[in-house]
């Protein structure tokens, strides 16, 4: 799992340099890497082993192009350093995939009765909040299930919890710190169904490396019979991405009732799902440039465009700014100072590059002047001809000068008068060219604000590579 993702490593403080070249040269040492990798996560050896005894070979290209495809990298089956990037980041030990691809799949446990003891504790933490921190780890996959948890304290329950370093006897010996943080074996007698987390990582109950109740909610899916998940929200994404709350996803909610079916609950629990930049019903919360890139904000992720990267990222907000709200609802870049700002109720954050500002979250009523009556901003974007920034609220604007760093007067106004044929309601503008580009619902307006007509409307999600 990792500490910091791909994104955080390619470089951010640049302007419009954008992102650099990948390096083409693939140093010896990163080579073992890779096939240390494969080895770990994808079989490479194993499978190798099987092939050579019916006079086939699966090279490494082909080992390569599968883990692009998982962590829907480009698939180039080569060591890029795209690709290097996700191999260096911390992660659970279960393979990606099914460690014997030719057994019958869909292991569970045949009560949904189980019982769990904790063998040792860890000394980062004391040992109650270790124990309620387990505590709320099942109680995430109970809430959605029909499994239920007692914990026993004495002799053989179905899951064994443990902390445990290097080779500890089940042929899957940890690595010291980072890289491998736990590993957890499916539903069965014996070691199934137990976890082990490394003891050579640091635990924590708050958002530094590493999170234990992240990390053992996520072991718990596999001692439930889950396997790795494709999509970044899910808590069984098998790279660790620290997002500030421990949640299921309807992606790992849909995993445990696919075994168990569903809750016992009258009112089945649902969770958030992970926005797909080519859903042609993608809306969005906010949108803003940053340094000549583009970032989309939906509830927990952002969505980033930059000319230099053909694929869509799609990340938690926390990753980059990890004191941010969710659920943005406005955002804009005041370019001349170099700052983000972003909204949700009255109040507002600042960034730069990674940094949130000291001294934030501010109110928008003393630093904007909007009357009490303004609840919250629906839209913002900044127009760098006249240094006047636009706030849309429900069917009204406001213009604030950022040089005055006052309202204007005689506003608010009408949408309808202002910027006519875009509707009486915005999710979210940017400027880009020195057009405006408004978002409602699943609609794009693209805006001349010098002849005040719309050049062309568009899908919300046209920014995105989508066929
Ligand atoms: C689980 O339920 C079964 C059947 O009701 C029962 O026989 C068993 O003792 C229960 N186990 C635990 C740990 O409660
Ligand atoms: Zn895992
Ligand atoms: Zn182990």
């Amino acid at each position: 799992m990792l500490s910091l993702p791909l994104l955080l490593l390619l470089l951010w403080g640049t302007g419009s340099q954008g992102f650099p070249a990948a390096t083409s040269e693939i140093q010896e040492q990163d080579m073992e890497m890779v096939k240390k990798y494969l080895e770990n996560y994808y079989n490479l050896n194993s499978d190798e082993k099987q092939m050579k005894k019916m006079r086939k070979s699966i090279p490494v290209v082909e080992k390569l192009k599968q883990m692009q495809k998982f962590f829907g990298l480009k698939v180039t089956g080569k060591p890029n350093a795209e690709t290097l990037n996700v191999m260096k980041q911390a992660r659970c030990g279960v393979p990606d995939i099914a460690k014997f691809v030719l057994t019958e799949g869909n292991p569970r446990w045949e009560h949904t009765n189980l019982t769990y003891r904790i063998e040792n504790y860890t000394p980062d933490l004391p040992r109650a909040v270790v124990d309620h921190t387990i505590e709320k780890a099942f109680q995430l996959w109970s809430n959605v299930s029909p499994l239920t948890f007692t914990k026993v304290f004495k002799g053989q329950a179905d899951i064994m919890i443990s902390f445990v370093w290097r080779d500890h006897g089940d042929n899957s010996p940890f690595d010291g710190p980072g890289g491998n943080l736990a590993h957890a074996f499916q539903p069965g007698q014996g070691i199934g169904g137990d976890v082990h987390f490394d003891e050579e990582e640091r635990w924590t109950n708050d958002f530094t490396d590493y999170n234990l109740y992240h990390v053992a909610a996520h072991e718990l899916g596999h001692s439930f019979g889950l396997s790795h998940s494709t999509d970044i929200g899910a808590l069984m994404y098998p790279t660790y991405i620290f997002s500030g709350d421990v949640q299921l996803s309807q992606d790992d909610i849909d995993g445990i009732q696919a075994i168990y079916g569903p809750s016992k609950n009258p009112i089945q629990p649902i969770g958030p799902q992970t926005p797909r930049a080519c859903d042609s019903q993608l809306t969005f919360d906010a949108i803003t440039t940053l340094r000549g890139e583009v970032m989309f904000f939906k509830d927990k992720f952002y969505m980033r465009v930059s000319s230099f990267y053909p694929e869509t990222e799609v990340n938690f907000i926390a990753v980059f700014w990890p004191t941010l709200a969710n659920g943005l609802e406005a955002a804009y870049e005041f370019a001349d100072r170099d700052e983000i700002r972003l909204f949700k109720g009255h109040k507002y954050w600042a960034v730069r590059g990674y940094d949130v500002l000291p001294g934030y979250p501010r109110d928008i009523y003393r630093s904007f002047g909007f009357p009490r009556s303004v609840k919250s901003i629906d839209a913002a974007v900044f127009e760098e001809d006249t240094g006047k920034t636009y706030f849309f609220v429900a069917n009204k604007y406001w213009r604030y000068d950022e040089y005055k760093r006052s309202m204007d007067a005689g506003y608010p106004k009408l949408i309808a008068d202002g910027f006519p044929g875009i509707g009486n309601k915005v999710d979210a503008v940017f400027q880009k060219d020195g057009f405006f580009h408004f978002f409602h619902k699943t609609r794009q307006y693209k805006f001349d604000p010098k002849t005040k007509r719309i050049l062309t409307l568009q899908k919300a999600n046209s920014w995105f590579n989508c066929r």
